[in-house]
């Protein structure tokens, strides 16, 4: 027969066996889930992003996007294609887009004395320091000067087009700059010439004679 005192323990030794129960629900290493009744997507299997695997043909876990894949905002795609058709039907169709401002022009220089002033000099005169710096062994063939013909009426679809494929000795620049920032880059160029044909008619010479004793 069960006294009250037995009964008071059983209850005592009960109430410690639960809080160690509960205790030990709360502990879990990090590295084990524990004990899960119904696992989830949470814990999917990860792979290491430059890892292998088995089930890609390639074996690689880093994947291309899909062919023909174009990512939002960034890319409009270029139509003219790269051969000299391309480059001429550039010239004659791609022109300046409507929205391109002041503050445009300012983006344009910013990103010209980035991506182009190291050739192109930052005025535009084919004087940029690996061109012409004299603690370079090899120093870099100098581009044409903007000043000059055939580059001083080259028009804009035809600098879109040698900006975003690249020329000769000149690189690519589509995987760098974004449509719009090409277009920036080139109405910079452009207004530099502008200013350049303007002062020189403004002192009453033709652009082109006077444009050739600014080549370096
Ligand atoms: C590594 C040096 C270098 C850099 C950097 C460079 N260019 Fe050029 N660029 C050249 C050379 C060289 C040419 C001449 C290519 C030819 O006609 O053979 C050239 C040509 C050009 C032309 C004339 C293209 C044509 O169709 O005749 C334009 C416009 C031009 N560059 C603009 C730019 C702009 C804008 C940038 C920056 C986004 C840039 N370049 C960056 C070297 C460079």
């Amino acid at each position: 027969m069960m006294n009250l005192k037995n009964i008071k323990s059983l209850i005592a030794a009960a109430a410690v066996i639960v809080l160690i129960m509960f205790q030990a629900s709360c502990y879990y290493p990090k590295s084990s889930p524990g004990w899960e009744y119904m696992p989830d997507m949470a814990n999917a299997i990860t792979y290491e992003t430059y890892g292998e695997n088995s089930f890609f043909g390639d074996s690689m876990n880093s994947r291309l996007p899909v062919t023909g894949t174009i990512p939002r905002g960034v890319y409009s795609p270029f139509h003219y294609s790269m051969n000299p058709t391309g480059y001429d039907s550039a010239g004659a169709y791609l022109k300046f887009p409507g929205w391109l401002d002041s503050a445009s022009l300012a983006d344009g220089k910013h990103l010209f004395d980035i991506y182009c002033a190291v050739c192109h000099g930052t005025g535009g005169k084919a004087n940029g320091p690996i061109v012409s710096s004299t603690q370079i062994k090899n120093p870099y063939p100098p581009p044409p000067n903007y000043f000059t013909e055939p580059l001083l009426s080259l028009p804009e679809g035809k600098m879109y087009y040698s900006v975003h494929y690249g020329k000769n000795l000149m690189g690519p620049y589509s995987k760098v700059l974004d449509h719009d920032q090409v277009w920036k880059v080139v109405y910079y160029v452009k207004s530099m010439q502008k200013h350049f044909i303007d002062s020189v008619a403004a002192a009453g010479a033709p652009a082109t004679a006077a444009a050739d004793t600014t080549k370096k």
